[in-house]
């Protein structure tokens, strides 16, 4: 009886559930084979070190580069930003991905970093390259944090509208 539950849960784990993957901690859960994925203690901490080393704050945390990261707190991280990215695109602004995950599932997330798409400088060809357990720790890592959601960033702007600056800090 014991040995048929286990071989059970083995299964749903192994093939057909694609959530228990990232689940609990992370780590144990690799088997060589596996596709490349980073080790962490949880899925949320494995996310929020993607975050952090990643470069996603850097354009979807409110003036983030420019401050060198100093500031804002973690509870600010990833609420989209008013700095504006000109180019012939027009003028693109990195968006509030706490309202991304809140508006997905985990797997419409997973979908979204897969085959997105949108104007620079987003880099869409590194983030896609993400394995999908890492993509999925993105979205668990958002969804934990902590505090409002916050406000959409600035809509983008058409080539050849100069954008107004952003505040200054
Ligand atoms: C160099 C700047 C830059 C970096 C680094 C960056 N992004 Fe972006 N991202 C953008 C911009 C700008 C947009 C909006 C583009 C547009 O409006 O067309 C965007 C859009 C997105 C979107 C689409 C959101 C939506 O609601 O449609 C997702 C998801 C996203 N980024 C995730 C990430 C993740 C995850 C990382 C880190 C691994 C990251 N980005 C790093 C600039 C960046």
């Amino acid at each position: 009886m014991f040995k048929i539950v286990v071989t059970t849960a083995a299964l749903l784990c192994g093939g057909l559930l694609a959530g228990c993957q990232p689940g609990g901690a992370a780590g144990p859960e690799w088997r060589p084979g596996d596709a490349p994925r980073v080790m962490a203690a949880s899925d949320i901490e494995a996310g929020r070190y993607i975050v952090a080393t990643s470069g996603c704050n850097d354009c979807h945390t409110p003036l983030y580069a420019r401050t060198g990261g100093a500031q804002p707190a973690e509870a600010e991280w990833l609420k989209g930003s008013p700095e504006p990215h000109t180019g012939p695109w027009g003028t693109s602004y990195g968006k509030n991905l706490r309202l991304t995950v809140a508006e997905n599932t985990e797997d419409q997330w997973v979908q979204l970093l897969t085959t997105g798409s949108s104007m620079p400088p987003m880099p869409w060809p590194s983030v896609r390259n993400m394995s999908d357990y890492d993509k999925r720790a993105i979205y668990r890592y958002i969804k934990s944090l902590p505090g409002d959601r916050g406000q959409p960033a600035p809509a983008p702007l058409p080539p050849g509208v100069t954008p107004p600056g952003p505040p200054a800090r």
